[in-house]
């Protein structure tokens, strides 16, 4: 088993990586902690697949165990299912010395995540990331989140969880669809932060082949976000990296109400447009543009998303940018990102 250790002072966890871990999580949670209670959120498509298998192991430890079960999809993660998951944990008499396990994709992570920092003023929480997204990046780093009217991700917490239990054999049931979306974050951590990641996904032509070795491509992008987590864990400086090609992502979700293209597709298309921008304005080699490209276009990732809202008052409205001045997120080489400041109008000349 791979065992990766997050260093946030008080607040320390290990992300453990191996295939069929699912069935061991009674065992490992009964090793490092010791609720009385564990109670686990997941939704009703991974239920079916996985329910079975994590409840099992706990009964097996001799837990008292409830698991609720939601309907899938991103519609979940708002405030009328954490006030129903407020009522089935408050009725199942959880206290703060027992457990939360979220066992689903980042839908389930975010709210239930919440739900753990809010509920009696925070209760310990396990990760169990069941999609690509959610165990190289959504599991990892505390930000837990649900979504209001007003706009994604809204009300939220910084909330690290106690222990990251990732099983990559789960991502063999993920449709092509959602298995590329977050492969699309595998390949932003590689052009961020490891050239040799980016170099071996290179290589690959297929699903088959990128599972050949999905453990250490899980362990790889872990690591990176474990660096950065631990460098700023409130998102206040390095962190930013983590945004390459998301300026333009956020925008072309937005545009398309989060229906036509996955967070990861327009990720890609972000990733590929930054690009070109970073290029022209010859803040980044020429070159990385195309190779991103092919890349994306090889894994079934689009490399061009039609925009035509306003831009500039989208951008500005982006939490995380500050007013004026965009933070660009751009490459110096393949490996390494940097940070480019430049006015907003600038920016979406460029676009234009
Ligand atoms: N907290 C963070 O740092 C962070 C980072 C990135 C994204 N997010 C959030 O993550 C969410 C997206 O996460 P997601 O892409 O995992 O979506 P998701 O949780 O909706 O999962 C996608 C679909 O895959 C299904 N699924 C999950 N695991 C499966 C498995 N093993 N086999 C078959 N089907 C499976 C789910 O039922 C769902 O239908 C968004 O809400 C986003 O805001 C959070
Ligand atoms: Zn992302």
């Amino acid at each position: 088993m791979k065992t990766l250790r997050v260093n946030l002072i008080g607040r320390e966890y290990d992300i453990l990586i191996e295939k069929n871990l699912l069935a061991k999580t009674g065992e490992l949670i009964r090793k490092r902690l010791s609720p009385n209670k564990v109670f686990v959120v997941t939704d009703e498509t991974v239920d079916a697949l996985y329910g079975k298998t994590v409840l099992d192991s706990l009964c097996a430890q001799g837990f008292d165990t409830k698991l609720v079960s939601l309907p899938a999809g991103e519609e979940t993660k708002c405030l009328a299912e954490l006030s129903r998951l407020y009522s089935e944990a408050l009725s199942f008499s959880i206290t703060r010395k027992d457990m939360i396990i979220a066992l689903g994709g980042g839908v389930i992570g975010d709210l239930t995540g919440f739900l753990a920092a809010t509920l009696l003023r925070g209760i310990p929480f396990v990760q169990i990331p069941t999609t690509l997204l959610a165990q190289v990046d959504s599991s990892v780093g505390g930000k837990v989140a649900i979504d209001v009217p007003e706009g994604k991700n809204l009300v939220g917490a910084f909330y690290q969880p106690k222990l990251v239990i990732i099983d990559p054999e789960v991502l063999n049931t993920l449709s092509d669809r959602i298995f590329f979306d977050g492969l699309a974050e595998v390949i932003k951590y590689g052009l961020i932060a490891d050239k040799g990641l980016f170099e071996k996904l290179e290589a690959c032509d297929s699903r088959s082949e990128l599972s050949e070795w999905i453990d250490e491509m899980v362990y790889t992008c872990c690591d990176i976000k474990r660096a950065v987590v631990e460098e700023d864990e409130l998102d206040t400086g390095k962190r930013m990296i983590l945004n390459f090609g998301h300026t333009l992502a956020h925008v072309a979700e937005k545009e398309y109400q989060y229906k036509t293209y996955t967070h990861g597709q327009a990720v890609a298309f972000g990733m590929v447009a930054i690009s070109e921008i970073g290029e022209k304005l010859s803040l980044m080699p020429q070159g990385i543009r195309e190779r991103i490209r092919n890349m994306v276009l090889k894994f079934n990732l689009p490399d061009y998303i039609e925009l035509s809202g306003d831009l500039e008052k989208t951008i500005a409205l982006d939490k995380k940018n500050e007013g004026a001045q965009l933070n660009l997120v751009l490459l110096s080489e393949i490996g390494c990102a940097k940070v480019h400041k430049i006015p907003l109008c600038e920016f979406v000349k460029q676009l234009n």
